[in-house]
């Protein structure tokens, strides 16, 4: 890869669920240790984009790169084992199993051990360690969030996919993901791609932006280029 080459570039990817067109026209790029944001009302497509990046929603036209590569036409885990890692929308991490549980299922995707990356995401979200021996359903939605993104963290990812991470989750929660989030940046060594309504987060965390409307991109910048008007047309309800 060179330099300033794209970690994840996205070139006019469409996609179909049953027979409606729900991406027309998705193009950005992914900067090697960035954080981009990827905004948009309810129902446009920022997650049919996730799922069309990760494997999981077929690319009928366009291309996906990743360091290069173009890898729209792999599996799901081949992706992911190039170093995508995904956290979906509403979580998902297993009820039954305990914190632990959930946390080691990551190194068992990942083929080895995970032992000091533990300590890297209890740093990170310490309530995790507090709560170790816990079923994760009995974590409160914020804690069940942390989860989620820490086991996402262990399979080491180059690209950490979040799709809309502070969704129902009370205040003081999503401040601790914001500074786990702007801590990983600051560290390097991986990019994060957020799917966010939450304007101030998207503003204080993201370094470039993307705006989906109905399917398609229509506006893109660095952060500091997103303003009043483009919030006010696609963004305020
Ligand atoms: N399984 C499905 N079957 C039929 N239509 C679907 C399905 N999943 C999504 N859609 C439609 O595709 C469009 C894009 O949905 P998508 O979930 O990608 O939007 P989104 O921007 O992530 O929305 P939200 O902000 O609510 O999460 C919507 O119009 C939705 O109704
Ligand atoms: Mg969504």
């Amino acid at each position: 890869m060179q330099p300033h080459s794209p970690l994840l570039q996205v070139t006019g990817v469409e996609a179909r669920i049953d027979d409606s067109a729900v991406l027309r026209g998705i193009d950005f790029e992914v900067r090697p240790d960035s954080v981009f944001c990827l905004m948009g009302r309810n129902g446009v497509g920022k997650t049919s984009t996730l799922r069309s990046i990760t494997g999981l929603l077929p690319v009928r036209r366009g291309t996906i790169r990743f360091e290069g590569r173009p890898i729209h036409r792999l599996r799901p885990e081949q992706r992911a084992r190039l170093g995508l890692g995904y956290v979906p929308q509403g979580r998902e991490i297993f009820p039954m199993l305990t914190v632990e549980e959930n946390l080691r299922i990551a190194g068992v995707a990942r083929g080895r051990g995970i032992g000091d990356d533990l300590d890297r995401v209890y740093t990170l979200f310490p309530v995790l360690r507090e709560f170790l021996p816990r079923k994760g359903g009995n974590l409160s939605g914020g804690q069940q969030q942390q989860l989620a993104i820490a086991r996402a963290l262990l399979t080491r990812p180059k690209l950490l996919i979040l799709d809309e991470p502070t969704e129902g989750i009370q205040p003081n929660i999503i401040d601790q993901i914001g500074d786990a989030i702007a801590l990983l940046r600051r560290e390097g060594g991986m990019s994060i791609l957020l799917v966010e309504q939450y304007l101030d987060f998207c503003q204080e965390l993201g370094d470039d932006f993307a705006i989906i409307e109905r399917g398609k991109v229509v506006a893109n910048g660095p952060m500091e280029s997103l303003g009043k008007d483009l919030v006010r047309t696609y963004l305020t309800v």
